[in-house]
């Protein structure tokens, strides 16, 4: 019996210290006490949801909420989250990139008023959730429903500031169903799986092919290893890839082996220097990829690169957004590229440098990218390609279409009245990556404070 007691107690210190870290960040020091509705939550039985809750980062929003008001939260037992939920909406949901989904769904469960079994409406009514989307609640016989779920453990916790419902299923709202389909839709676009494809050595994740001999006597390597210097993070805690919740990658090594790569392949030097120079871009890559991300790599070759204009390269920020509208958040071999172009005719990619697409179509039996006259065709295909991260050779550098005329009024100026932009702060562009992440990821055209 004590240790039952003392175990219970430690679960809470444990849950009060988390959401005590969650508040210290806020702006607002809500205060949290013990005997929170959110405290029982983590708690509670409803370990799957808690567990879900802490995933989405969500900890921080609701203390504010119970700060403010009353909540009811409706807690689907856990048999609906594990079982009975379909296999491919849960990798769905714990996939990073569609962290906002799973946020929208978990705040579609709370109502942002106390709502007891005594306080229970009459008749069908709706209901503001936390979530954009409203809530129905409503009474069958003597069964109460939640949307579309029943309520089985009525005023299952009570606390002063909210309770718990449980609910026997999960609650979907339609926007979060309409981006599963969506991207389900893409999923079946993207994973044309072409034959002839590069094959991955299963065991090491690499590239079945030998790595060109390095002459003897050749000077080192540059030191990508000093590029990879550790900063601050982007997300705050380590999030499950496709491989599983147990499965990390190791994104660091692999972005420095593409680097290598790059640099023994030939012809990319340039290419490979900026890598190298931009520190943070190279490790905000490696912690995109452990995090489960898949890039894409449009590698411009040294006599794209040369064409470059000094300004062009001088210009403040110049290669950071060269480089980030040449990294697509996609893994797409040539075949895939070739494949989708050939049924498509003219496909749009996302590309880091948000809002910016980059446009690909078919031209002489290869891929070209780019409109207008500023165009690049896939030169050497599959330099790279590990599972996660692809790197494609292409004879171009790309722009995107607003910003050439941008450059060009830049240059009219410039004639005029040398003008500079003041360069971007480390932090700022370090914001700039989680919001062009969040934003890409999110597919969130709502969520366009960054720009
Ligand atoms: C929550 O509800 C209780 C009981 O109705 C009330 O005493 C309390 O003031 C409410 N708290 C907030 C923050 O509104
Ligand atoms: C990389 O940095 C070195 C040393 O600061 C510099 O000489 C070189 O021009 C840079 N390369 C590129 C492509 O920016």
């Amino acid at each position: 019996m004590w240790s039952v007691r003392m175990c219970v107690v430690i679960v809470s210190f444990f849950a009060v210290s988390q959401l005590a870290t969650a508040s210290a960040t806020a702006s607002a020091a809500a205060q949290i006490n013990s005997n929170s509705v959110l405290v029982a939550l983590l708690d509670s039985r409803y370990t799957e949801l808690s567990e879900l809750v802490e995933k989405a980062l969500l900890l921080q929003t609701l203390e504010e909420a119970v700060a403010n008001h009353n909540i009811t939260i409706f807690a689907p037992r856990n048999e609906a989250l594990e079982r009975e939920l379909d296999p491919e909406f849960k990798r769905f949901l714990l996939e990073p990139r569609n962290l906002r989904s799973l946020q929208t769904l978990l705040l579609h469960h709370i109502v942002p008023s106390r709502l007891s079994q005594t306080e229970w409406p009459g008749e069908s009514t709706r209901h503001a959730t936390l979530s954009s989307e409203p809530l129905h609640l409503s009474n069958f016989d003597s069964v109460k429903l939640a949307g579309n779920a029943e309520v089985v453990r009525l005023d299952d916790v009570f606390r002063t500031d909210g309770i718990i419902h449980g609910i026997n299923r999960l609650l979907i709202p339609k926007s979060v169903q309409q981006d599963f389909n969506n991207r389900r839709s893409l999923r079946a676009i993207s994973a044309v799986k072409p034959e002839g494809a590069p094959e991955v050595d299963l065991r090491t994740n690499r590239l079945k092919k030998p790595a060109p001999p390095v002459p003897a006597g050749s000077p080192p390597v540059l030191p990508v290893y000093y590029a990879m210097a550790p900063g601050p993070t982007l997300a705050p805690a380590p999030a499950p890839g496709p491989g599983g919740a147990r499965r990390h990658f190791d994104g660091e090594s692999q972005v420095k082996d593409f680097i290598h790569t790059l640099l023994h392949y030939g012809g990319y030097n340039e290419m490979a220097d900026i890598l190298v120079n931009l520190t943070n871009l190279a490790t905000e890559m490696g912690k995109l990829v452990s995090e489960g991300y898949v890039l894409t790599v449009l590698a411009p070759n040294d006599e794209a690169m040369a064409k470059l204009t000094a300004d062009q390269l001088a210009e403040p920020g110049a290669p950071e957004r060269i480089m980030y509208y040449h990294i697509v958040p996609e893994y797409q071999t040539e075949e895939s590229m070739y494949n989708a172009v050939r049924r498509f005719g003219k496909i749009r990619y996302d590309t880091l440098h948000v809002p910016h697409k980059v446009l690909a179509q078919e031209a002489d039996g290869s891929v070209k990218f780019g409109d207008e006259d500023e165009t690049a065709y896939l030169f050497d295909p599959d330099i790279y390609t590990d599972g996660r991260i692809s790197v494609q050779g292409i004879d171009g550098v790309l722009f995107p279409a607003s910003e050439k005329t941008d450059s060009k009024k830049l240059e009219d100026v410039k004639t005029v009245d040398r003008v500079q932009t003041p360069p971007k702060s480390r932090r700022g562009k370090l914001l700039e990556v989680a919001c062009q992440v969040l934003v890409t990821f999110g597919q969130d055209s709502r969520f366009n404070t960054c720009h």
